[in-house]
């Protein structure tokens, strides 16, 4: 079967400009392949490139060094130096992501925040409201807080209003970065069925999960990330003395 991601040699690093242009070489090789229905979990400490992988996947880093591809019916699209409006078709109709913290916008209402990926597709309003509405409500979030911003919410609030934007797509590939970190037992067993579902759809899921139980029940496979970690981590500039890394 043809994977619907493939990603071959991807190396990462960043140059840290506020501390005298440090290079900091995440990783190396880096190769996978990800198939419609599977859940891939990827695992390996805090700070080897997780979230960083799923961000260059969804072209908010830069890629260095390697080869992304997408696979469709009718073709493959190379996610290297893909033109900015390309970006945004491809995360309207193909690529999902549930990052780690929901970026608030003032005003907009949590049903609102969840309606937007169907209304950014032309979907009627009614319909999306109620999908919307639906997602909330299995995701116990109380009825009262739909008309309002997700501003003032607290994090496990939020993190379910991040996740209801994120499934509500029913996007055939999804970007998970640790959904269920700030949620209890209730919700995170909502959260693997929701990731069930997506996967009897067909949808390929690329996730982050410290929560072991949760890990056990959605991974059909392990990618630890320690195998492409960078040999050094960090190579300092001549000019520049070693100073601290940044962590997340
Ligand atoms: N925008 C950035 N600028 C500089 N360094 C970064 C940036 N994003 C991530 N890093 C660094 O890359 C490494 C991997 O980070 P991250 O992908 O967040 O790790 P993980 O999700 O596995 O905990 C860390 O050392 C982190 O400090
Ligand atoms: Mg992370």
């Amino acid at each position: 079967m043809t994977p619907i991601l493939t990603v071959e040699g991807l190396d990462k690093g960043f140059v840290l400009h506020g501390q005298g242009g440090l290079a900091l070489q995440v990783m190396q090789a880096l190769s996978l392949e990800l198939h419609a229905a599977e859940c891939l979990v990827l695992a390996g400490r805090s700070g080897i490139g997780k979230s960083t992988l799923l961000k260059i996947l969804y072209g908010n880093y830069l890629a260095g060094e390697g080869d992304i591809r997408l696979h469709f019916d009718d073709g493959t699209l190379s996610l290297a130096a893909l033109p900015a409006h390309a970006w945004h078709s491809l995360r309207r109709d193909v690529i999902g992501y549930v990052s780690q913290f929901l970026r608030v916008v003032p005003r907009v209402s949590a049903r609102e925040v969840v309606m937007e990926p169907l209304l950014a597709r032309g979907a009627d309003a009614h319909e999306a409201s109620v999908r919307a509405e639906t997602l909330l409500a299995r995701l116990n979030l109380p009825e009262r807080l739909w008309s309002l911003p997700p501003g003032t919410f607290s994090g496990g609030e939020q993190q379910r209003v991040n996740i209801a934007r994120g499934f509500i797509g029913e996007h055939p590939l999804l970007l998970l970065d640790e959904p269920t970190a700030s949620l209890d037992a209730a919700n995170r067993a909502v959260v693997v069925e929701l990731i069930h579902e997506a996967k009897a759809r067909g949808a390929a899921m690329l996730g982050i999960f410290h929560d072991e139980d949760v890990r056990e029940r959605v991974a059909d496979r392990l990618l630890p990330l320690e195998a492409f970690m960078a040999p050094s981590l960090a190579s300092p500039t001549p000019s520049s003395p070693s100073r601290g890394l940044a962590h997340d």
